[in-house]
């Protein structure tokens, strides 16, 4: 039976055409993918993904957050299961591949063992997570982080996107608000298989990443405060323009990011300006900063020159600057063993690896605060994610869902 187990294959080509087949589900003109959190989309790939997990005899729950439980359970129902998932949702200019192919290839391990006629003595659970992305609802990867109890069910529903719907309200509308609590189970291990989002398996030329932990991550909401005033009369120095408070600030700290470490990210993905008028200068700009190191140290760093830089600037410009912490998502280490999982999985199928660590931030961080888990990368061109672009080799998918296969089989036992 060992032998047998270690020689199974999924099929790639049927990966392949699952992947393709959820694309269209928000498909966006320059060939990405819009499927945001929990809006009609979402539900419609939520929709084909179940369909084709009855199609194998699947049993399906759903948890308060609107996280998807799929099980195939194994010869030894009451031992705890080895898990697998990732996330359906999208950015607003997603790619076809961020999440989509960590459920998919978990689907593709659950048909391949129904076509082999292979029963795991551990039961086998396939997670869809809701709300990974964060883009339309802060934070990002909360159904997890309630799930595993990071944060409680009420905050999780509380969460507003920005024209003010919740994700409690929102769940019950595409009716995915399920009956189980959400909250975790024993569980054996738990893999999640994912495209790097980086450059640095393409520009080795290897194929697989053995995931050993994932950077931490900061988020806050920066408000600045000025006085709207009119774009023509008033003198450069009568004003006090939230504009050149936020300039200021982000050259001080793209600087200081820049020459403390490589390792260190900031990024400004939202700006919004208030009122919003071009010969106005603004009363209000918001500011959505997200700020990332591996090492706690490092992020503490880069946290408090946040908050530092924000007074001295609010001090040389006199325009107020409100720095509120939105999340923080510690650095994580991965379990050692599931580590080896996914690092004996590739080397038994002479996949070309190496260990790195996360920059993204993924399910599997909250995973980790309840059960062992390691993650396994593939590269995608040009290390592009959140972009319409995103793409990967069909055969980089199928060795990263084989080694998935093998990691969970090697951990369920056949
Ligand atoms: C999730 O996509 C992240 O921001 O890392
Ligand atoms: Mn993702
Ligand atoms: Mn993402
Ligand atoms: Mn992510």
């Amino acid at each position: 039976m060992e032998n047998t187990a270690q020689s199974l294959r999924i099929d790639g080509a049927r990966l392949w055409a699952s992947l393709m087949e959820m694309a269209r589900i928000g498909a966006t003109p320059a060939g990405g993918c819009n499927r945001q959190a929990l809006t009609d989309e979402d539900k419609q790939g939520r929709d084909l993904f179940l369909q084709w997990c009855r199609e194998i005899g699947c049993e399906v729950r759903i948890d308060r957050m609107g996280n998807i439980f799929v099980r195939r359970a194994g010869s030894e129902p009451d031992a705890p299961p080895v898990v697998t998932g990732s996330h359906l949702d999208t950015q607003p200019t997603g790619g076809k591949f961020d999440g989509v192919y960590g459920v998919l290839a978990g689907l593709e391990v659950l048909r391949t063992l129904e076509d082999q006629g292979v029963r795991t003595r551990a039961s086998l659970e396939l997670v869809v997570w809701t709300n990974e992305e964060g883009a339309r609802f802060s934070p990002a990867m909360i159904g997890s982080g309630v799930w595993a109890g990071e944060f409680s069910l009420e905050y999780g529903h509380g969460r507003a996107d920005k024209s003010g719907a919740t994700i409690g309200e929102e769940l019950r509308r595409i009716g995915y608000l399920g009956e189980e609590p959400a909250e975790p189970k024993p569980i054996a291990a738990a893999f999640e298989v994912h495209i790097e989002q980086g450059p640095i398996l393409e520009k080795k030329n290897e194929v697989i990443g053995v995931v050993t932990g994932v950077q931490g991550i900061r988020w806050y909401d920066v408000t600045f405060h000025g006085t709207p005033c009119h774009a023509g009369p008033t003198p450069m120095a009568d004003r006090r323009d939230p504009v050149q408070a936020l300039a200021l600030l982000c050259e001080r700290l793209y600087s200081e990011v820049k020459a403390y470490s490589d390792d260190a990210r900031m990024t400004c993905g939202d700006l919004r300006a208030e009122p919003g008028s071009r010969n106005t200068v603004p009363e209000k700009v918001a500011l959505a900063l997200d700020l990332r190191h591996p090492q706690p140290e490092g992020l503490e760093h880069l946290h408090r020159t946040l908050y530092r830089m924000a007074d001295q600037v609010e001090e040389a410009t006199g325009v107020a600057i409100d720095v509120r912490e939105e999340w923080h998502s510690p650095p994580v280490v991965f379990d050692s063993q599931c580590i080896e999982a996914v690092d004996d999985a590739a080397k038994a199928l002479g996949c070309s690896h190496r260990k790195m660590v996360s920059g993204a931030g993924h399910d599997s961080v909250y995973v980790s605060r309840v059960a062992p888990v390691s993650m396994i990368f593939v590269p995608c061109a040009g290390g592009l994610s959140h972009n319409e672009a995103e793409s990967a080799e069909p055969d980089h998918l199928e060795a990263g869902c084989n080694v998935l296969l093998q990691a969970m089989l090697a951990r369920a036992g056949t």
